[in-house]
Formats: C-alpha cells, structure tokens, sequence
C-alpha cells in the first residue's frame, strides 16, 4: 500500500473534524487540495475511507482502522521529535572532552562552573597524553580536546582560551630559592626532573632553552606532575611545569618559584577541534562558555561558592 505521511495526516485531520472544511483550515489548504488527498488514498487503499450519511460523512471499517494507524503514526512521530530536540538540546546533552594531563587540574572546574549554567548537562572527561589527544581528534573519538597548541601540520581548528605560564620550581631551601633575576646560563648547573618526551610542557621547554642554546640536564623523566612536584620537594632536582599544576605548595612553603630570566614561559591552553567538525549542541555551549566568560577566574577556587 502506497501512501504518504501527508496524506495520513490530511486523512486524520477530516476524521477528527468529520468535515473536509475544517480539516482544510487547520492544515492552511485548499478543500479541494484536502480532497484530493484523501481520493489518493483511498485509490491507495483499495476502499472508500469515508462515507456521506446526510450531510455527515463517516468513516467506513477500512476508514476506522486507517484512523487507528494515522493515530499511532501521529504519536511516533511525536516521539521522534521530541527524542531528536532532546539529543539537540543543550539541557539534557552530553560533553565529551579530552583533556592534556596538565588541563586535569582545572578541567574539573570549568566543567563545574558549565554544569552549574546548564544544570541537565553530562560529561564524560579523559585525561590524557598529547599523542592519545590527537589520535582522538582524527578518529573523531571525543567532541572537544583542551590542550597546548597542537601542530601546525594537522588539520585542526585551535581557539586559544587562556594562558598557560611554565615555572621553574625549586624547594625553598635551594641555593637559587630567594635570587632575583636568575640568568638562565645559571641553570646549566642544575639538575632538571622533566616531563615525558611527548608532553606539551617538555615540547616547549625544550625549544624554550634551544632557541636559547642553553643546554639542561635532564636527570629523571615523570609523566606526571604531581610527581614532578613530589621529586622536586624532595630535592631530586629542579621542575618546570605549567603554574595551573601548583596547588597549595605555595602557599604551605614546600616549593617556591624561581624568578628566571625569560621565564615565565608564555602559552596558551586551546580548545581544539576537527576542521569542520560539527559540534554537538551542548559541545558548541561550551565553546561558547569559554569564550565568553573569563576562563581564568573560573578556575579559581573562590568562584565555586
Ligand atoms: P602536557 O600539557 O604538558 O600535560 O602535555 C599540555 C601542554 O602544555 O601542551
């Protein structure tokens, strides 16, 4: 049986009215456009769908159970609809967002501060390397990446949304802990406990003393930061790591900044995307969250109260 979803509709409209007139006006058509409609259906179905008693028309027993199907056709298709504007929706949606190691120590209170503007939102968070990040980002595997800038090379859409300063640090009772102006030959002498190869602060790190030619000693590599932040404490060795990583070490006097010509090193966390990558409503939120708001007094402590 050939028949369309229009002509269902139109159908449901004069069974519900009894009357070709009224079905016509509801749906802004002509009677005789309604009236056509009905004919191709029931030359469709095979059988008349409506029958003229007086001036009333009825439906036949095929007209009936046509009206039963028009019924729950209308009823699923209201379903989808409402199925669809959720997925669409920003309110109910679902993040999924991949973050460099060094974003986890303000990832979870940006998300926070998003949740709390779209309170039905869900996110999944993966805190990871950089070469998993952009594996991810060419297998399409995650809506939104946060990271340090990402190679040139690859086809990728990079926002930049806030600083990212590297530090040198140093427990307080290092020679170097209370000298101002430190040249950066200085550091020569010094023993560096270093992030991963792979690792967005170990890249610029690196190129940072190489366009320099200062050449660092790199004693022990750690892919993580808190253990960076641990081995220095412990007297292992110097640390650069993005300010973002520093917690109350500061503040408890176990570590301390070095005031280092040059430094700190000046970067950027990005959002970052694949070229033409269309967001998810709720991803594209917070983009706009980010870009909209000052990123760096989100992350603050103070402003989860
Ligand atoms: P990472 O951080 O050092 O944890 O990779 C990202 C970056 O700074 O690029």
């Amino acid at each position: 049986m050939h028949l369309t979803l229009r002509q269902l509709e139109v159908f449901a409209a004069v069974a519900r009215h009894g009357s070709y007139t009224r079905a016509a006006e509801e749906l802004h058509l002509s009677q005789p456009a309604v009236s056509m409609q009905i004919r191709q259906l029931e030359e469709a179905a095979g059988l008349p769908l409506f029958e003229k008693l007086g001036k009333q028309i009825h439906l036949t027993e095929a007209g009936r159970e046509v009206f039963l199907c028009a019924q729950a056709v209308g009823r699923q298709l209201q379903e989808l609809e409402e199925v669809v504007e959720a997925l669409k929706g920003v309110h109910t949606g679902h993040l999924r967002l991949s973050v460099a190691t060094t974003a986890n120590y303000f990832a979870t209170r940006l998300l926070a501060a998003f949740s709390r503007r779209y309170p039905g939102t869900t996110f999944s968070l993966d805190v990871t390397n950089r070469k998993t990040l952009l594996d991810q980002l060419a297998n399409n595997e995650t809506d939104l990446v946060i990271m340090g800038k990402p190679p040139e090379e690859l086809e990728l859409d990079a926002t930049a949304f806030m600083d990212n300063p590297l530090v040198i640090i140093a427990p307080p009772s290092h020679a170097l802990a209370r000298r101002n102006a430190i040249p950066l030959q200085k550091l020569q002498n010094e023993t560096f406990v270093a992030r991963e190869q792979q690792s967005g602060t170990r890249i610029a790190m690196e190129r940072f003393f190489a366009e320099r030619g200062v050449k660092l000693r790199t004693g022990m590599e750690m892919t993580s930061n808190s253990a960076i932040k641990h081995a220095v404490e412990a007297g292992l060795g110097l640390g650069i790591v993005s300010v973002h990583t520093l917690e109350l070490e500061l503040e408890a006097g176990r570590l301390v900044i070095l005031d280092v010509d040059g430094f700190p090193i000046q970067r950027h966390w990005y959002l970052v995307r694949c070229v033409g990558k269309r967001l998810p409503p709720v991803a594209q939120a917070f983009f706009d969250f980010l870009m909209g708001d000052d990123a760096a007094h989100l992350i603050q402590p103070a402003s989860v109260s």
